[in-house]
């Protein structure tokens, strides 16, 4: 089981504070792997960015407001690279006529208390987007 001090303090009290209402989303990096953090109607969601297809910056995409059409789905974020939706609360691809598909995308834990906002990442292992997370940090440079 995870310790206590796996959990990273990614938004103090001042940053949630300055949260747009309108849904956002941002890349951080935790332990060498890209968060997509995703805020939106007072909550937030935490995947790996690296898209569980081929690897697409999941950051550089769309983030769709399906929740403003009455929409059970919620937050989506949309690839850049090949078009896939993500649910950003389960990280299930969302197919044609938003029906949810299979999982890709890897969740990660989230805490909030006095400080701020926290995420503590997971070590699921069967994740496609693990893969492409894994496979992007063996790509950096060590320095
Ligand atoms: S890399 Fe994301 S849809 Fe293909």
């Amino acid at each position: 089981m995870a310790g206590e001090d796996e959990w990273h303090l990614i938004l103090n009290t001042d940053e949630l504070a300055a949260v747009p209402s309108k849904p956002t989303m941002k890349v951080l990096q935790i332990e060498s792997t890209d968060i997509l953090l995703m805020m939106g109607h007072g909550k937030y969601y935490a995947l790996d960015a690296r898209c569980g297809h081929r690897g697409g910056p999941l950051h550089e995409g769309d983030l769709e407001d399906l929740g403003s059409t009455g929409s059970s789905l919620g937050l989506c974020v949309r690839c850049p690279w090949h078009g896939r939706r993500f649910q950003a609360e389960t990280g299930i691809e969302v197919g044609k006529d938003d029906v949810l598909l299979a999982p890709m995308q890897r969740c990660h834990e989230l805490r909030l208390d006095g400080r701020g906002l926290h995420v503590r990442l997971t070590n699921e292992g069967h994740y496609a987007s693990e893969r492409q997370s894994k496979r992007k940090q063996k790509r950096q440079p060590k320095n």
